[in-house]
């Protein structure tokens, strides 16, 4: 398993996302304000993943600087970084409530524990997930999967990969079936670059193949993670998703989202009030700095989209398997 996030106490390495897997390079982060850049270009991405890494980013702040002002601008610039995954502000809100009231003297070490017990905590929970969701799902299985939601997402294992990763534990696992997942590519990217690296038998097919791997029983199941769930259990994960949980209800086959109870926002009531990040249109019109549109075309580009619970078979937390109709919030 690949270590994407290496806390070094003076400052955080980082598995530079944007050029895997041609490179395998680490971005160097000693400030908050190069923190928040790199989880806002993608250096680092996948909801636990960017929650871990803005934890570090508040304890380079402190390092740096101990006074309160220091702490509440790093939370600020890290906040706003990106705005869909509730990771993000769930870490953010854990060190406001642990370093308060403000100790200056005290405030960089009790953030450091802090930071290095989300991180570890997160790596448990995918265990966790990886053991209740393997036994939610009988025998063998071949599964299809969106995005990325292993290692590199993570502190580790992985959420709907870490599923994945258990399964292929037992001997249940025929394959994975993973779609590029445009514009970013963290499918065709990461997703089959981490399976490869832990010889977790792979396969990749581009994003409008998913009805038809299910229509000709090439899948069984979907298994996908999330950047938000709302107190009803509609979810947000990464564009495309919404369609692959249609093409699973039509044909019958269980749609499992995986993800942290840190992924679970209860502030949020259902998924229309779930922010969608806008990505620049750049990802959309070029691929690895080459153009492949006319200059002149216009995209949209959201991030995310929202699957509805009444789509989701399971959502399985470190806590164990839910199912609909969700009640989060009670
Ligand atoms: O834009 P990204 O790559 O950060 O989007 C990531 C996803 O949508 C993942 O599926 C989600 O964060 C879960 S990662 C365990």
């Amino acid at each position: 398993m690949v270590d994407a996030i290496i806390w070094k106490g003076s400052h955080l390495e980082l598995l530079d996302q944007r050029v895997l897997p041609f490179e395998e390079s680490y971005v160097r982060c000693h400030t908050a304000q190069e923190t928040a850049h790199a989880i806002r270009d993608m250096v680092v991405r996948g909801a636990p993943a960017i929650g871990v890494t803005a934890a570090y980013g508040i304890v380079l702040a402190l390092k740096n600087d101990s006074s309160e002002s220091s702490f509440l601008e790093a939370c600020e610039v890290l906040g706003a970084s990106r705005p869909t995954a509730v990771n993000l502000f769930d870490a953010i809100a854990l060190m406001r409530t642990l370093l308060s009231p403000f100790d200056s003297g005290q405030a960089a070490a009790t953030a450091e524990q802090v930071a290095i017990k989300y991180h570890r905590d997160d790596q448990n929970k995918n265990r966790e997930i990886g053991r209740h969701g393997a036994g939610f799902l009988t025998g063998q299985r071949r599964v299809l999967t969106h995005c990325n939601t292993g290692s590199l997402a993570t502190a580790g294992w992985g959420t709907a990969l870490g599923i994945v990763r258990q399964l292929h534990a037992e001997g249940r696992l025929v394959e994975v079936v993973a779609d590029e997942t445009r514009p970013y590519l963290q499918g065709a990217r990461l997703t089959v670059w981490e399976c490869e690296k832990d010889q977790i038998p792979v396969k990749l097919v581009t994003d409008g193949m998913g009805g038809y791997l299910m229509t000709h029983k090439m899948v069984d199941c979907v298994i996908v993670g999330a950047d938000r769930i709302a107190a009803n259990g509609d979810a947000a994960n990464k564009i495309g998703t919404f369609m692959l949980a249609l093409a699973a209800k039509h044909h019958g086959l269980p749609f499992i989202v995986a993800a942290p109870t840190t992924t679970i926002d209860l502030n949020t009531p259902d998924g229309s009030k779930i922010p969608i990040e806008q990505r620049p249109s750049s990802e959309v019109t070029h691929v690895r700095g080459q153009t492949i549109t006319g200059k002149t075309t216009e995209v949209y580009n959201p991030a995310f989209d929202v699957t509805p619970a009444a789509l989701i078979s399971a959502i399985v937390t470190e806590n164990g398997v839910h199912t609909f109709p969700y009640h989060f919030g009670e």
